[in-house]
């Protein structure tokens, strides 16, 4: 069999017995789906040897490359001991080694780490956790959430009512819990002239006021540091983020911060937090936990938060959980990209490659069809003018078949890539990008 008819034939055999995630199956009778046989580094293959850069992670995954020698050894050597065991009732070397790292290494006061698999289902857990809060305070009335306009905070019903994108969550309405949505910070929303913390200051007066007439009936704000990534790449100041946790402190609710897609160094620090030097109530992880290997999400917790669960009553106890909670081989290899991380002092290379990135793309800020470039640690985004309706589609397309992994959100390109991005890589992708943009719809 030739490598094409290889490539075509799993196409085909994925397109009548896979149903593929966010995608609308009847596209797959004319774009065919691409299959990859191995990766190594920032490079998928398909059957045919044919090579593609991963430039989005794998949906925002992949953060040390395709691979990885450090996190496969790891693999096998947890392999050799543990590969599950349910945590309940048991306990086992990685989940602790990984609560004690993640303790030590994200904002001050989040002394405990719950489990769950996904991001959805971190999100889920937080949102549990924070109603369960003020009700075991005896607050049962403080059960309703606030988010930000252009929100996404995964796919799961709860996880759906406090995400703002129509796309996915108008179909699913009835089934959903009201939420309110509150004024994103979304620099491009800002007024002609209008400085970024006079118009984070605007959304914020507008959070405040609806605070000050809901909070005994908010349990949480929950929102996406510096970056809300599927509504767009929208990138926001880190003074909004301060004023939201005064405020959230100020009126008594919870302020949650999902870092499922900008945690571990995506924003440029381990913790998006950081820029704004705010510690949340809950912070939720996943996505680049692992390094892309295997699900894992983790909800952490502050101190005060975890106390107020720890009672003889079973029913004040959190009682949540998921089969492979904190599975070993997924906390080993969160362990292995926390020591790789650290060691090969990362989040330092990243400045130095991002610099390369912003000095190679500067031509592409001037690009006719380019409005809004934008950029935060290793994310880079800007929307494209006169996107034609299929915009997004054509544009993957055609990406894919020059080589490169791009999944446009409606018209905003945007890549972000795996750390281990090397220049010549970067070259190839944005060469790529400029004559994609001229070539596309
Ligand atoms: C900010 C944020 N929260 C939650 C999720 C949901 O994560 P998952 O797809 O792993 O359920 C995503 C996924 O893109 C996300 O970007």
């Amino acid at each position: 069999m030739s490598g094409t008819d290889a490539n075509a034939k799993m196409s085909e055999r994925s397109r009548r017995a896979v149903w593929h995630p966010c995608t609308q199956m009847k596209h797959h009778e004319n774009a065919p789906l691409v299959p990859i046989a191995r990766a190594e580094g920032v490079w998928l293959y398909d059957l045919e040897g044919r090579r593609i850069l991963d430039a989005i992670s794998s949906w925002w995954v992949n953060l040390l490359g395709h691979g990885h020698p450090r996190i496969n050894a790891a693999l096998r050597e947890q392999l050799n001991s543990l590969e599950h065991v349910m945590l309940a009732g048991l306990t086992h070397a990685p989940a602790v080694e990984l609560s004690e790292r993640l303790a030590a290494l994200a904002p001050t006061g989040l002394g405990h780490c719950f489990f769950g698999s996904d991001g959805a289902s971190a999100v889920e857990i937080a949102l549990k956790m924070s109603c369960h809060y003020w009700k075991n305070g005896g607050h049962p009335e403080k059960n309703e959430f606030v988010t930000l306009a252009n929100s996404y905070h995964g796919e799961t019903l709860g996880a759906l009512a406090v995400s703002d994108i129509p796309l996915y969550r108008e179909t699913y309405e009835p089934l959903l819990r009201e939420s309110t949505q509150v004024p994103s910070p979304d620099r491009r929303r800002a007024e002609p002239g209008e400085a970024p913390t006079e118009f984070a200051s605007r959304c914020a007066a507008a959070l405040q006021a609806h605070l000050e007439r809901h909070a005994g009936r908010t349990a949480a704000l929950i929102l996406e540091p510096l970056v809300q990534c599927a509504g767009g790449m929208a990138m926001y100041d880190p003074w909004y983020l301060r004023r939201a946790r005064e405020l959230c402190s100020r009126f008594g609710v919870h302020l949650i911060a999902d870092e499922i897609a900008v945690g571990f160094g995506r924003t440029g620090t381990m913790f998006a937090c950081e820029q704004a030097q705010i510690v949340p109530d809950f912070l939720c992880l996943s996505k680049g936990i692992t390094g892309g290997y295997l699900p894992l999400s983790v909800v952490m917790a502050t101190d005060p938060i975890y106390e107020a669960f720890y009672d003889d009553r079973l029913e004040l106890g959190f009682l949540h959980s998921h089969s492979y909670s904190g599975n070993p081989l997924a906390c080993r290899a969160a362990l292995a990209v926390l020591d790789i991380l650290e060691s090969e002092k990362i989040l330092e290379h990243n400045r130095r490659i991002a610099a390369y990135v912003n000095r190679r793309a500067a031509s592409l800020r001037s690009h006719r069809r380019v409005a809004d470039f934008r950029n935060t640690g290793m994310i880079w985004a800007f929307d494209v003018r006169e996107a034609r309706p299929g915009f997004s589609r054509d544009f993957s397309a055609r990406a894919i078949e020059a080589g490169v992994l791009l999944r446009p959100i409606g018209a905003t390109v945007y890549w972000m890539p795996p750390y281990v991005i090397g220049e010549a890589d970067v070259d190839f992708l944005i060469d790529a990008v400029a004559a994609l943009l001229d070539s596309s719809a």
